[in-house]
């Protein structure tokens, strides 16, 4: 059954075969009479879009953008090939962009077609368990320059968002477990009886719809609250503080985090600075570090890393001036924001992460 939420001013489908919606939502809305290009990435033009153009009849000829997978490919460089690409082949002001793939494909081709002739529209189709529950809601757009993330960009909307949870299927299950973050983090901040029953199901039995579904909610109605992050949004940031500056760290020395395991990491570490200087109980702090352990391969964070990690958190864009904040949890189930704490707390907390590796 396919599953709707309302987003700011689109709609994000969820489901198993979400071909037909696709098909009548770019006939009703007059696409199949427009230019369409898609961008891929190899992978996704592999496992995704044969299904797609097989199964959606107005994109049989649709105009191909590949681009190379991952991260370091998030560049103005590329938006630049994609620009001049648009460019020769006249694609004009009505034109429509379907980014096919996952975050690094829907951030950087929804902030090309933001900015391809002050914008056209373009409609997402999240092809990783991280794109579909995380971003596939909240508008933010945009690309890396000088290894610091997501620094260049804008906050804009999709047309609509087809998360067809078939498409993980063909997903490596680092990546799942990657996605798999942030939905942990979705039980963390918003939802007790949502933490509770990922912890007590077999992640081989989860249905996917589901969880994008409920994961997708819960970032939407924070979403909807404070769309540009002003307050309230910043709660989604939990586990992120302290995971984005591990990631960062990892991403230089060559040996690779992903993001949801990065996030992991943090998670643990900022509910050990939730006891500290939120309210959560020491059971609770047991609970959550028990369920990720179990979940994700840790490694210690060596001693000689963390003065890089410190620099890292101060250059996070998170922060304002000098001091660094922090989501935290109260409870398993509600957060809150704008904590600062200092460089000796947030040592302590790396500290209590390592003692339980
Ligand atoms: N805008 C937001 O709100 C938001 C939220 C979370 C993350 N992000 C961004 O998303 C990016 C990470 O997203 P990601 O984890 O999806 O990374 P990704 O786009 O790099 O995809 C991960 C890998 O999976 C491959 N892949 C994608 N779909 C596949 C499929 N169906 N079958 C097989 N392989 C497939 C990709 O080619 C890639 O190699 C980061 O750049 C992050 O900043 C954005
Ligand atoms: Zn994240």
């Amino acid at each position: 059954m396919t599953k709707i939420v309302e987003a700011i001013d689109y709609n994000v489908f969820i489901g198993t075969d979400l071909f037909d919606h696709i098909s009548e939502f770019l006939i009703s809305n007059g696409y199949d009479k427009r230019k369409i290009f898609l961008l891929a990435d190899e992978n996704t033009m592999q496992h995704c879009l044969p299904i797609l153009v097989d199964r959606v009849d107005c994109l049989k000829e649709v105009d191909v953008f590949e681009i190379e997978s991952g991260e370091e490919n998030k560049t103005l460089e590329i938006c630049s090939h994609i620009w001049s690409a648009l460019n020769e082949v006249n694609a004009d002001r009505k034109s429509l962009l379907i980014n096919l793939g996952g975050g690094v494909i829907g951030d950087m081709g929804g902030f090309i077609a933001s900015t391809y002739k002050r914008g056209i529209d373009f409609l997402n189709i999240p092809t990783t368990l991280l794109s579909q529950v995380d971003a596939s809601v909240g508008g933010k757009l945009g690309v890396d320059l000088d290894g610091v993330k997501n620094i260049i960009g804008v906050f804009n909307n999709p047309v609509a968002v087809f998360a067809d949870t078939s498409f993980l299927e063909t997903l490596d299950s680092r990546e799942v477990k990657s996605g798999f973050a942030e939905v942990i983090k979705h039980g963390l901040i918003q939802d007790k009886s949502y933490f509770e029953l990922l912890l007590n199901s077999d992640p081989s039995d989860l249905d996917w719809a589901t969880i994008v579904h409920a994961s997708v909610q819960i970032k939407n109605k924070v979403v909807l609250q404070d769309p540009k992050e002003a307050g309230l949004r910043k709660v989604l940031n939990f586990g992120h503080t302290i995971g984005h500056a591990v990631e960062s760290y990892r991403l230089n020395t060559g040996n690779k985090l992903l993001h949801g395991e990065a996030i992991a990491v943090g998670m643990i570490a900022e509910a050990w600075l939730s006891v500290k200087f939120c309210d959560l109980s020491t059971k609770e702090l047991d609970k959550i570090t028990l369920f990720i352990k179990s979940y994700y391969p840790l490694d210690l964070i060596s001693e000689e890393s963390l003065d890089e990690i410190m620099k890292y958190m101060l250059h996070d864009k998170k922060n304002e001036g000098e001091a660094i904040n922090f989501a935290l949890l109260k409870c398993i189930g509600e957060a809150s924001f704008d904590h600062v704490i200092g460089r000796e707390d947030i040592l302590k907390a790396i500290t209590f992460y390592n003692s339980i590796v």
